[in-house]
């Protein structure tokens, strides 16, 4: 869930601003379809139990696709956006009212 609320946030709000402050465009494709990929298999993973077949392996190539991704954004995506003319501190406060927003929608599916 917390996966799922992050990487919406960054798609509808970080990677736009990123893009339209021309940060490398290659590193913003890419990461986007990690995004996917990492999607895909967290769809997976909540629609099976943990004694599913495949279960366990689905959950750690998860965890190796995000370790993957997360370098890659705070290793060279992030200090270029740091270098770009992106409004961080403005973006800081969208991000973290989607977050609340969606995390609000998924306690409310939950429950
Ligand atoms: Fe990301
Ligand atoms: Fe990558």
């Amino acid at each position: 869930m917390m996966l799922t609320v992050h990487a919406t946030c960054e798609e509808e709000l970080f990677y736009p601003a990123a893009r339209a402050a021309n940060v490398d465009s290659d590193l913003l494709d890419e990461a986007e379809v990690e995004h996917a990929s990492a999607k895909d298999l967290i769809a997976q993973i909540r629609a099976m139990g943990p004694d599913d077949e495949l279960y366990d392996a689905k959950v750690k190539v998860l965890g190796e696709y995000i370790e993957h991704h997360v370098e890659e954004e705070e290793g060279e995506m992030f200090p270029k956006c740091r270098r770009s003319a992106m409004d961080l501190a403005a973006l800081a406060e969208q991000l973290a009212a989607r977050k609340a927003e969606l995390m609000a929608d998924e306690a409310e599916m939950a429950a």
